[in-house]
Order: structure tokens, then C-alpha cells, then sequence
């Protein structure tokens, strides 16, 4: 994405969180390959910080190790070495006042004054760290935060977050992180859309019969399980990535790309959305959790085995929701996710409506099939288009037709290295571009939609229906797309 902000960059990162999971699996690694990019100022200073006590050389270590496998060319070229050679570490109970005092001081010895400050940590400690920094002078103009989801586990509670963030940090200095929005293939979505003058008459409920977003995991919830039971798939999936896939699909042109223009267009779709209520919740969503099953060959435990105890959160979702606007009234959107599923598979599925006459055999009709447009995010990043084609061949026979997928994606021209989603948000945040960040708005009108569900679950309660791990979640999950006489798409 462009840069479109005239802000100075930041000049350093100040990284809460640092020994944790997915700073050695995603933050070093993208930091890393920015770095042998040459996208960062050679004199970036990184500073991890986390309670765990330990000094430079040891953190260089744990980090170095996890880059051999997570980044192994950014290390063969020793840009990894130079990226470690200017990160630091300091030991921080980021409650404790005295403790960002002494933050404050390792800043200014590494001359830093327009800090990126990226936290990585249970967000139950956002509002302490920002209050921390405030108290102790660290937040001022020039400085930026990052935040990962999630942002609060309900509106109220997002907007607790909020507020006191607010407090530190304008809106335009904070970066709500959501990984989804730096995939290639989610920025694709913005160009295949915009960049075209193809689609974007087609994209409407004159030609478009139904959407279908589906984020599909085969790993279970494992050891994450005290997180996860607090949010389900509702609150950990839906929520965010899946509500930003949902906007980027459906939001109007917007007049350009800056961040405002952008996140205005996604906060109406989701002011759109049409609210899930008692009255339709049964209808409109199935919820699931995996019992007992068999993944990629072997048996694995269900949810409530691995927690330990019986739980009613959900793993498992689908969802009928719909759009009320102009473009998009009597347009289904299918939302599908679910962990322990039989494959890994994220992807929107547009299908569109079939012509509207035809003029083939009935024969040559048994052949044709709507147009669809498959945006395929995971196993591997593609968009393809189904046409209907002559199949090729002389006979007496009248034509036959067949359906004829074009890759629209560049894959073999540019073999080479997927990126990580979080090289394109590191280096935005650092950059100061929020395009690619959520808006406060929208995540607390994400909250209000999710709430929404949850709510009317808990009132009517509605437990969530059991599935094997390996399957495609409840039956019920077929009969809500059935029943409309449409069906999942699976190839
Ligand atoms: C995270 C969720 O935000 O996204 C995880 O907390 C989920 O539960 C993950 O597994 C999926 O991300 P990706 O990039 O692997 O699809």
C-alpha cells in the first residue's frame, strides 16, 4: 500500500511482549526480512521488554534462534545479525511506575523520540502500560502504539480500552492491529476491486447471488485454551478478521486510499449489518464445539478434554448475515469458521448469479455453472475466476461447455518468498499509515454486531452443538446454507 502520511517515521520500537510467542514466530522474523529488504532505517533501535529477567546477549540469543527457522534467509544474509546488533532487552513490570521510569531512561540513551510502542501482551494490561507511559512523559506527540487483538472482550469492555488509550494517544497514533489486513491476498481484494473496471459493475445483487467468507483451522485450541474460552470463535475470529474480510468485500469505492477514506467506507458496512436478535438467532447462526476426533490421521482430544472441563464456548460458527443497503439487499453472506476442521482453507467465495437465458442443449445446460470468483487467502494465496468455455473437441454433437478456472494471481512470475502479514503492518505503523489499521468505530461496532449473538445465545441458551474434530462442524451448518438451495463451497 502507498504511503499516503507525511509524518515522520518512528525512530525506534519499543516492543512489550518480547519473549512471548509471537514475537519470536512473527515480529523478529517480519523485522528481520524488512531488514534484509533495506525497508528500515539502518539505525532502528529495538527494545524488547518483558518481566522475564534477562540481558541483551541472552535475549539476542532466543531471538537469533528463533530466526534460523522462522527467517533463515534474513539470517544467511546476515541481515538478521545487524537487526540483533541494534536490539536491546530491559526486564519491565509494566505496572510498576519505577519500571517504565527506567524504560524512559534506556530511550533516551538510545536517542529515541518518536517511539513505535507495540504491545504484545494481555490486553488486560493496555490500560496500565498507557497509563504508565502517560504518567511517566513517554507519550508524547510524536509517539505511536500498536496494539494486537483483542481489543476488549464485549463493547463495554473494548471501550474501556479505548478510552483510556485515548487518554495517551490520539486515534490517528494508534494501531489497532489486525493480521488479516497485511495478507497479500486482503490487499489484493482492494486492488482486484478498484484497480478493475471488470468487477466493480458486477459487484452487486443484480449479478452477485451470494458470499461466502470461510476461514477454515485444523489445529485445535490446545494450549491456548484459558484465552480462548473467554472469547470462542465468535469473539476470536468473527469479530475481527472475519468482519474485516466481510468489509472489504462489501464497502463502496472509497474516494482514495488514506486511512480515513478507507475505514470510513468498512465503519458503514458494518453500520449495515443486520442485527442478530433472539428472534433469529436460531436460524441465522449454528454454533459448535469439536468433541473427540481424528486430524491429519491421528486422534486428538475435543475441546473440553484439552480445557480440562466442560465448557460452553463455542469453536465453531456459521453464520447467515446480510447487508442492508442499496448494493447489497436480498444478498446472503455465508461467514464459516471453526477450529479442528478437515482442512486449512481461508478464503471469500463470490458466487454469482446464473445467465439469464440459455441458449445451449439441454445437454450442454447440465454443463454450465454461475461464474464464481474464489479470493483464496489460505493454504495458498490465489484469486480465481470460473468461466464457462467451449469444451474444446469436434463432434457431430452439439457444443459442450465446461467450466474453466483462471488464476488471476501472479504466483509463478514472482516465486518467491511468501511474506508475513506482519512485515506490511510493521512497516505501516512505523510509517505512520493507518489504512491498514482498525479504526476505534469499527471495532466497537464489530463488538455491538458480536454482542448481539452472544447475547441472544445466552438469553435463549443455546449450547453449542458438538462435532468431531475433522469435521465440517455441526449439520446443522449445512441445513443453514441449504435450505436457501445454495451449498458451501468446497474444492
Ligand atoms: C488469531 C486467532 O487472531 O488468528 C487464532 O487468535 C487463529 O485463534 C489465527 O488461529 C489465525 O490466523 P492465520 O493467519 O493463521 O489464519
Amino acid at each position: 500500500m502507498p504511503q499516503q502520511m507525511t509524518s515522520p517515521i518512528s525512530d525506534g520500537l519499543v516492543y512489550f511482549g518480547a519473549g512471548g510467542d509471537l514475537a519470536l514466530r512473527m515480529l523478529f522474523p517480519s523485522l528481520a526480512y524488512l531488514e534484509s529488504s533495506r525497508l528500515l532505517p539502518s539505525d532502528l533501535p529495538v527494545i524488547g521488554v518483558s518481566r522475564t529477567i534477562m540481558d541483551d546477549d541472552a535475549f539476542r540469543r532466543l531471538v537469533r534462534e528463533a530466526l534460523e527457522s522462522r527467517a533463515p534467509e534474513a539470517v544467511a544474509s546476515g541481515a538478521a545479525d545487524q537487526l540483533l546488533a541494534r536490539t536491546h532487552y530491559l526486564p519491565v513490570d509494566a505496572t510498576k511506575p519505577e519500571d517504565i521510569r527506567r524504560l524512559g531512561q534506556k530511550m533516551t540513551e538510545l536517542g529515541i523520540q518518536r517511539p513505535l510502542y507495540y504491545l504484545s501482551v494481555s490486553p488486560s494490561l493496555y490500560c496500565a502500560i498507557c497509563q504508565g507511559m502517560l504518567a511517566a512523559g513517554l507519550t508524547g506527540d510524536h509517539a505511536r502504539v500498536a496494539m494486537e487483538k483483542p481489543i476488549g472482550k464485549d463493547l463495554v469492555s473494548s471501550r474501556i480500552i479505548n478510552d483510556t488509550v485515548a487518554a495517551s494517544f490520539n486515534e490517528d497514533r494508534v494501531f489497532r492491529i489486525d493480521h488479516y489486513l497485511g495478507k497479500e491476498t486482503v490487499q489484493n481484494l482492494i486492488a482486484l476491486r478498484f484497480a478493475n473496471t471488470l468487477f466493480e459493475p458486477l459487484w452487486n445483487n443484480l449479478t452477485i447471488d451470494h458470499v461466502q467468507i470461510t476461514v477454515a483451522e485444523t489445529q485445535g485450541v490446545g494450549e491456548r485454551w484459558s484465552y480462548y474460552d473467554e472469547y470462542g470463535a465468535m469473539g476470536d475470529m468473527v469479530q475481527n478478521h472475519m468482519m474485516q474480510l466481510l468489509c472489504l468485500v462489501a464497502m463502496e469505492p472509497p474516494s482514495d486510499l488514506r486511512p480515513d477514506s478507507v475505514r470510513n467506507e468498512k465503519v458503514k458496512v458494518l453500520r449495515s449489518l443486520r442485527r442478530i436478535t433472539r428472534a433469529d438467532v436460531q436460524g441465522s447462526v449454528v454454533r459448535g464445539q469439536y468433541g473427540p476426533g481424528v486430524a491429519a490421521g491421528k486422534a486428538v482430544p475435543g475441546y473440553a478434554e484439552e480445557k480440562g472441563s466442560a465448557s460452553d464456548t463455542e469453536t465453531f460458527v456459521a453464520i447467515q448475515a446480510h447487508i442492508d443497503n442499496w448494493r447489497w439487499a436480498g444478498v446472503p453472506f455465508f461467514l464459516r469458521t471453526g477450529k479442528r476442521l478437515p482442512d486449512r482453507d481461508t478464503e471469500v467465495f463470490i458466487q454469482f448469479k446464473p445467465v439469464p437465458h440459455s441458449i445451449f442443449s439441454d445437454e450442454s445446460r447440465q454443463d454450465m455453472a454461475p461464474n464464481n470468483l474464489l479470493i483464496r487467502l489460505q493454504p495458498e494465496e490465489d484469486i480465481v475466476l470460473r468461466v464457462m468455455n467451449q469444451a474444446p473437441g469436434l463432434s457431430l454433437e452439439e457444443m459442450r461447455l465446461e467450466s474453466l478456472p483462471l488464476s488471476l494471481s501472479l504466483k509463478n512470475a514472482h516465486a518467491s518468498r511468501r511474506r508475513i502479514a506482519y512485515e506490511r503492518l510493521l512497516l505501516d505503523a512505523l510509517h505512520g499509515n493507518s489504512t491498514l489499521f482498525v479504526r476505534r468505530d469499527e471495532i466497537e461496532e464489530a463488538w455491538e454486531w458480536v454482542d448481539g449473538v452472544n447475547d441472544a445465545w445466552r438469553r435463549l441458551g443455546v449450547a453449542p452443538k458438538p462435532y468431531p474434530a475433522g469435521s465440517w462442524g455441526p449439520a446443522g451448518a449445512f441445513a443453514l446454507i441449504e435450505r436457501t438451495g445454495r451449498a458451501w463451497h468446497d474444492d
